[in-house]
């Protein structure tokens, strides 16, 4: 979604402006602007353009050399990606610019009651109501920036992060948020505003959390967060984990890459000191039922947790999308564990899914990669996943710490209500260690499934075929082709597969099995699903960890436990993903549409 930076230092604004933007590119957007104060009292200086930041950059000819200004990516909701919808938005007089991420939405009410009262409007934007209401509630509060954006947002419905600054006090940035992510980077004579880390992590690894409905000022030298009543609180300030090379490609000729490479690490970073006791404050002794609420590849994620909780903790465990949970108004109570699963920790279908949860009396048990975002601060335990920087928008080795969290609580379960053996637990955690090895091996041999999947880039369809924890495996190596390659692309359970979808088997189409390990009985049900497929004409790419004549093309993995395998098998699916969109031309790190953090419903 759309990416905020905003600075007030010692420096000329537009370089960390720019660069803070750069960062943020990888949230996904389709416009970007720059708003920068030339003289106290005379008009900002303003720049929008549609498209990539290049552009905006091509544009910007001479800059003013002030040394505070905002900048904005948009990601469209309302109103087409043209200039003019792009943020900043302007008030009247051209002194005020305000930039968003969210949706206000009793907009058009508000734009109506503003066109009355003479208020012009340029954009199709819910935004630009936004400004005129927060240029006339200036007036009224004497010039006082923060006291306007609070009278202001108790308007408001919505989500929302804002952003805003004056002509009249140049090094004042004013901020706010309602659902949707803020945070303050804490430099040296300077501060940043941003809806990343991030865009300042190479300026300073200091920040400070904002909490909901929430209104900041910074200058260079200070910063003052209040509630909306205008009652002054602290903030919370942390220091980041990761460092600015994290968040850069490394040599790597795409984000993907270098994140589907970082995975043996990131594995290993989320199980470090998790073996013996996760520490969570849960008592799982009054727990009686289990829901994991996640969207997208978090919810492929959590499909693999409900076989490994249920198998070492014996709960019962449902997998919900998180957009549809709560309409369907569940049943669930304080015996109820609910697990949100966020790589962002901002998915506001994720979000709203966990408010609802807690409104019931459920606990809540979030894992997030994420420090400091808000579902992990909703939450009443939180199990951070260490998978560092996910820049690309495709999520790669956040799942597979996904998936190793899935494992965990399923250990620690098991420990904590001794559903588990000594040896049990013992065979787990050793199998746990092995992951990082063994998919580092993978890596090591990828090269010629790059080229195999090259034969296959003008396949109108691919389909992905999975058994047990194969299936959520298949799920989420067709929504890795969707998103990187835009082809057609479904998983099916294998199944399944004489109950409708091997109608779509012709001669040629392409099928990806994911083999259950040999020792499950499931290996012989899959071989038997291959050969069907094949006798309809099907061209059969087959990841196994043992030997198998009935593939026309072989990817083995490593021997692993069936509950472990996705971790493993997934590797390649991703690879021919990424591989995929290379060959067709696409976008990689940003494919089209997408958005990396979705703070919309
Ligand atoms: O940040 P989250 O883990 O909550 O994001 C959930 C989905 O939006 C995300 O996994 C999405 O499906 C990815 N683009 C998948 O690659």
């Amino acid at each position: 979604m759309c990416g905020i930076v905003g600075y007030t230092g010692n420096h000329s604004a537009v370089t960390p402006v720019i660069e803070g933007l750069r960062r943020l590119e990888y949230r996904g957007y389709d416009s970007a602007g720059i708003a920068i104060p030339t003289q106290p009292g005379q008009p900002l200086f303003i720049k929008k353009r549609s498209g990539k930041l290049k552009k905006l950059e091509e544009a910007l000819g001479k800059t003013p050399t002030t040394s505070s200004g905002i900048g904005h990516t948009r990601w469209a909701t309302h109103g087409g990606p043209t200039d003019t919808n792009a943020h900043p938005h302007l008030d009247n007089e051209g002194n005020l610019a305000l930039i968003h991420n969210g949706i206000i939405e009793n907009y058009e009410q508000l734009r109506a009651e503003l066109e009355k009262r003479g208020h012009k409007f340029k954009s199709e934007t819910d935004t630009e109501s936004v400004v005129h209401l927060l240029s006339e509630a200036r007036k009224e509060n004497n010039g006082d920036l923060a006291a306007a954006m609070r009278q202001v947002c108790r308007q408001l419905k919505g989500s929302f992060t804002l952003l805003a600054i004056h002509s009249d006090k140049p090094t004042h940035i004013v901020g706010a948020r309602r659902n949707s992510p803020l945070v303050v980077g804490l430099g040296t004579n300077e501060n940043f505003l941003a809806s990343d880390v991030a865009a300042f992590i190479s300026h300073t690894k200091k920040a400070l959390e904002l909490g909901q409905d929430q209104v900041v000022e910074i200058t260079p030298n200070s910063v003052v967060i209040t509630n909306l009543d205008g009652t002054e609180v602290q903030g919370k300030e942390y220091e980041i984990s990761w460092d600015a090379s994290a968040a850069e490609r490394g040599g790597f000729s795409h984000f993907m890459l270098k994140e589907i490479y970082e995975q043996p690490k990131a594995i290993s970073d989320t199980l470090i000191g998790r073996l013996s006791d996760l520490d969570l404050k849960i008592k799982f002794k009054k727990i009686n039922k289990i829901v994991i609420i996640a969207c997208g590849t978090a919810y492929n994620a959590g499909l693999v947790g409900k076989y490994a909780i249920e198998k070492c903790g014996g709960i019962p465990v449902d997998v919900e999308l998180a957009s549809e949970y709560r309409y369907r108004e569940p049943s669930l109570d304080e015996k109820t564990l609910v697990i949100p699963i966020s790589q962002s920790g901002e998915t506001m279908d994720t979000l709203m899914a966990l408010r609802y949860a807690k409104s019931k009396g459920a606990k809540i048990l979030s894992v997030c990669n994420t420090n400091g975002s808000t579902i992990a601060r909703e939450s009443d335990s939180v199990l951070y996943t260490h998978a560092g920087p996910e820049i690309a928008v495709a999520s790669t080795k956040a799942f597979a710490t996904q998936l190793v969290a899935m494992y965990l609580i399923g250990l620690e379960i098991g420990r904590k209500l001794n559903t588990l053996t000594k040896r049990e637990i013992d065979v787990i955690c050793e199998e746990l260690n092995q992951l990082p090895a063994k998919v580092e091996q993978i890596l090591e041999t990828v090269e010629p499934l790059r080229e195999t999947t090259r034969k296959f880039k003008s396949a109108e369809s691919i389909l992905f075929l999975g058994r047990h924890v194969g299936y959520p495996t298949a799920l989420e190596g067709a929504l890795k082709l969707k998103e990187l390659a835009y082809m057609h692309a479904e998983g099916f359970a294998g199944g399944e597969l004489k109950h409708g979808p091997i109608a779509l088997i012709d001669k040629g189409t392409p099928v990806i099995a994911i083999m259950p390990s040999q020792d499950s009985l499931l290996a012989e049900k899959m071989s038997s699903n291959i050969q069907e497929v094949k006798a309809r004409g099907a061209i059969v790419i087959v990841i196994s960890e043992h030997e198998f004549s009935g593939a026309d093309y072989l990817i083995r993995i490593p021997k692993v436990t069936q509950l472990m395998q996705p971790v493993l098998a997934v590797v390649p699916l991703q690879v021919i993903a990424y591989e995929m969109a290379v060959v067709r031309g696409n976008d990689v790190d940003q494919p089209r549409n997408l958005a990396k953090s979705v703070t919309v419903e």
